[in-house]
């Protein structure tokens, strides 16, 4: 009996409600690949439509498929991460299991990292030849190119197309960059770019990004969010992480909610300390919620955990806000200075919170 050759090539496919893909995307990468040693890792966060059946049946035909399901987590950056370490083969390539990726594009990016001519290939709809055309609408062109211009500002060398979901890296380099990747968001590509050394050979190949044909787009105004706080991350040196401003900044929108529901409820004939609990009531429920839409949107308290986990927000919340009372009454009363003490106690203040949210609230 002769063994089955390893896989030069793995190829990752982040899956979520893709179960009428799954077939016409191995039949395409079969034919896209033939003479090539290739494996498929499906990463599937256990779409309700039936998408890892969809690729166990397929699996049981073709020992190159293999599935990869995660139960209870959520995130694109997350499963190429966790495809591409399920690898053993030399290049990984990435690609959207939407059909949207033309798969006709894959030997031309794989070739030249399989015979060592470069280290990373990008599928690219902004060099000639590419086309953005798949788009869902305006406002998709007008945002992806902001953010293809803010990501480019911060790049070290020349990419046109740090959006791409398709692209090919050498293994040792993505095991090598794996520590500096934060694995939230949309945006492996471009944190992979970030984290590379400036010495990684590059290449570029244009393809046509194709319009959807079955299933729907999953890019959010939260996958914005995220996004816009990974490049205040990486603008940051990485000190800070995403996570942190975005609960920062949740925690900002709470006390504008604070200050207008109390407002408000003055308005309508409440006193004081009546006005100031419901805004303080408010604006804890607006952050709590916030937080478990936004800023652990990987990880939200659903069903029976929803309450438990709003409680400790509260009492943590409560104490920090002793806390943050404490620090600002300290330097007030050791250094006079009426606005440094209040933003030594706000700091102190998000800082506690944060660090009982993300350990005890959103585990
Ligand atoms: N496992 C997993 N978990 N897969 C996911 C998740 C998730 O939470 N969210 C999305 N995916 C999969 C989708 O099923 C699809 O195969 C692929 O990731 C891309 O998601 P789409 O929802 O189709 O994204 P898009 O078409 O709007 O975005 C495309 O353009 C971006 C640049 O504008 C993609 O090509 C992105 O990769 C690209 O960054
Ligand atoms: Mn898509």
């Amino acid at each position: 009996m002769t063994l089955p050759q390893p896989a030069d090539l793995t190829l990752v496919i982040p899956c979520y409600n893709e179960a009428d893909n799954v077939v016409p995307l191995i039949a395409g990468v079969r034919s896209a690949l033939e003479g090539v040693n290739w494996e498929i890792v499906f990463v599937d966060d256990d779409s309700p439509d039936g998408t890892s059946h969809a690729v166990e049946k397929a699996a049981q035909t073709d020992p190159r498929v293999r599935l990869i399901r995660r139960v209870g987590r959520r995130g694109l950056s997350s499963a190429v991460i966790e495809g591409a370490l399920s690898s053993t083969a030399s290049v990984v390539a990435v690609m959207d299991g939407d059909l949207q990726h033309d798969e006709g594009i894959l030997r031309d990016l794989v070739t030249p990292l399989l015979d060592h001519r470069a280290d990373i290939a990008v599928a690219s709809r902004h060099v000639e030849g590419g086309d953005s055309g798949g788009l869902a609408n305006r406002w998709r062109h007008v945002l992806s190119q902001s953010g293809i211009r803010l990501a480019q500002t911060l790049l070290p060398m020349r990419l046109s197309d740090p959006m791409s979901g398709f692209f090919a890296i050498r293994r040792s380099l993505f095991v090598q960059a794996l520590p500096r990747l934060t694995g939230t968001g949309f945006k492996i590509l471009l944190e992979l770019m970030l984290s590379v050394p400036k010495t990684a050979r590059l290449v570029e190949v244009p393809f046509v990004f194709r319009p959807r044909v079955a299933g729907e787009s999953k890019l959010s105004p939260l996958v914005m969010v995220q996004f816009l706080g990974m490049l205040i991350e990486r603008a940051c040196g990485g000190w800070l992480p995403t996570r942190f401003i975005i609960f920062a900044a949740v925690g900002a929108i709470g006390i504008a909610v604070n200050l207008l529901v109390s407002e408000a409820a003055r308005f309508a004939g409440a006193n004081f300390e009546m006005s100031q609990l419901i805004g303080t009531a408010c604006a804890i429920l607006a952050n709590f919620q916030l937080n478990n839409r936004i800023t652990y949107l990987d990880r939200p308290l659903r069903g029976k955990r929803w309450l438990p986990g709003l409680i400790i927000f509260v009492v943590g919340s409560a104490i920090g806000a002793f806390g943050n009372i404490g620090v600002a009454q300290l330097i007030y009363d050791t250094q006079g200075h009426w606005s440094r003490a209040s933003a030594a106690g706000a700091v102190i203040g998000v800082v506690w919170n944060y660090a009982i949210a993300s350990t005890l609230v959103w585990r």
